[in-house]
């Protein structure tokens, strides 16, 4: 058989306090879609960013083509042929998609850059990709699959010979993903070698060739995918641990109205959405991408200005009309976008924790905050989602991209709040944090809570649900209840009477 073309030999990693690559040996081939797999923390990102020159390991070898490189820089990974799709994309809204793809390559013709060639060259590789936008257009205005697409475009760019994709379909339509899917067999088919990252499974079934699963910066095991079964790669993810994946929806009284829209309207945005939430009741709204969900989410959390229509919410037993400003009172929104929304970076574990919940943590003596109770809460929220910490200074850029999910989510169980808005609230979770994330929701409602949960993952939705609303062009066109089909609700979102 041929060698290897990729060889990753012993690769360790620490950071200050966490081992993250106990030393890590694997091979590609090319031609071959190899999926890399693991719990939130395992250490995949961590091992493609010593690949992809964006993590120098503390020790270890790399083998490309069958001569050891050197990689200490993206620059370097680019020249031995390597092509990284991030797990979050690093995007400026307001530069273009042609200097967005060139950031560090411009074409140059005489140290002036060449936008003639630019232009063509990414105009090229987005046609591959199936979009038809202008290279000009602003990153702003194209929506985040298409976003997606130009972090895909930028690998694509240097005509890789390995490329590395970190979840990339987590803001992806059905239909981008599927053409997606077809550009990742068709680079195998021109012999690339393509590390795939996902906690889709079932994506990883339809796609890879062969499946690598580590755990706690080792590898623990893997094989072809024709042999593996689901269960299989999961008791690898998890090892000797017990995950409880198995949830039982229980219905539970109603209670009375919390939350009424009444004739929302943002123009070109939410056409007249009204609907209520009572308390102790797990709302789904669903729609495909772009119809309208998150943007009805980011009203009611007083993110965006609404042109019209009235917000009420109870407080003393009765439903007053509130203002949008006074909506984060009430609400609590664990956000799709948590790198632009939803969390500090380059602050703390234990202060992203806190910050929903500054008041009850000052005691109302702002700004002292009781450090004793806010190191009490925030183990608490650590120990319930098991978050991977090594301290709670630790900073939350330094998490892995699942932790820093489950830090928001933890941050809102801290404030309890009478409504929470939960907006793709398991993005980039493994699958036992999936699973524990709807048994949350569903202890949530069960004490007192009203809950609005969108999810692209239309079985997550319906499975913790007791009701859904379907949205279409900005617009809720039905009303669903919880036992409306799979197939109704996607008619329903498809624009179906
Ligand atoms: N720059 C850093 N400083 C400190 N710790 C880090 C840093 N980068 C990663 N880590 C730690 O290394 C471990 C592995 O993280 P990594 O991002 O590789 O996980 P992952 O397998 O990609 O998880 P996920 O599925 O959640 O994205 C985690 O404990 C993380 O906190
Ligand atoms: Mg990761």
């Amino acid at each position: 058989m041929a060698e290897p073309y990729l060889r990753m030999e012993n690769i360790r990693k620490s950071f200050p306090g966490v081992q993250a690559l106990k030393g890590i040996t694997f091979d590609a081939n090319q031609g071959e879609i190899l999926a890399l797999i693991g719990a939130n923390g395992a250490g995949k990102s961590t091992l493609m960013n010593v690949l992809g020159g964006n993590v120098i390991p503390d020790e270890g070898k790399i083998v490309i083509g069958g001569c050891e490189v050197k990689i200490n820089s993206p620059l370097d990974a680019a020249k031995n042929g390597v092509a990284f799709v991030h797990q979050e994309m690093a995007m400026l809204p307001t530069m273009s998609i042609v200097d967005t793809m060139f950031i560090s390559t411009f074409p140059t013709n005489t140290s002036v850059i060449d936008y003639k060639t630019a232009n063509e060259r990414c105009g090229a590789v987005l046609k591959r990709l199936g979009c038809n936008f202008d290279p000009g257009t602003k990153i702003r205005n194209i929506s985040p699959g298409s976003q997606q697409m130009v972090e895909i475009g930028r690998a694509l760019l240097s005509d890789p010979k390995i490329i590395i994709f970190d979840e990339p379909t987590s803001s992806l339509t059905s239909r981008e993903k599927e053409h997606l899917f077809e550009i990742i067999n068709s680079l195998k088919q021109d012999g690339a070698v393509i590390i795939y990252i996902s906690h889709m499974l079932d994506e990883v079934f339809q796609l890879c060739d062969r499946a690598m699963v580590l755990r706690n910066g080792e590898t623990v095991g893997g094989g072809m995918i024709k042999d593996l079964t689901y269960d299989d790669i999961v008791k690898l993810m998890i090892g000797s641990k017990q995950i409880d994946s198995y949830f039982e929806y229980k219905q539970r009284p109603v209670g009375d109205p919390v939350l009424t829209v009444k004739k929302m309207c943002r123009k070109g945005v939410l056409d007249n959405i009204s609907f209520t939430l009572c308390k102790g009741e797990v709302v789904g709204l669903w729609g495909l991408l772009g119809s309208g969900r998150t943007e009805v989410a980011r009203a009611l959390a007083g993110l965006d200005s609404i042109d019209s229509g009235e917000i009420q919410v109870c407080t003393n037993g009765h439903l007053h009309p509130v203002k949008q400003s006074e909506m984060k009172n009430s609400v609590g929104m664990v956000t799709e976008n948590r790198r632009e929304e939803g969390l500090l970076l380059p602050m703390s574990v234990k202060h992203n924790m806190s910050l929903a919940n500054l008041w009850k943590l000052t005691r109302g003596f702002l700004p002292f905050i009781q450090s004793k109770l806010e190191q009490e809460q925030t183990q608490k929220y650590v120990d319930r989602l098991e978050i991977k910490v090594a301290n709670h200074n630790q900073r939350v850029e330094t998490l892995s991209g699942g932790n820093q999910q489950k830090v928001i989510i933890g941050r809102w169980l801290q404030k309890n709040p009478l409504i929470y808005i939960m907006d793709e609230p398991t993005r980039g979770l493994d699958v036992g944090a999936k699973a524990d994330i709807r048994k949350i929701i569903a202890e949530l409602a069960e004490s007192g809570a009203a809950i609005l949960v969108i999810s692209s993952e239309i079985d997550e939705m319906m499975s913790v649900s007791d009701r859904y609303l379907v949205m279409n062009r900005g617009r809720i066109v039905a009303e669903l209840s919880r036992d409306a089909t799979k197939e109704k609700l996607m008619a329903a979102a498809a624009g179906a009477q």
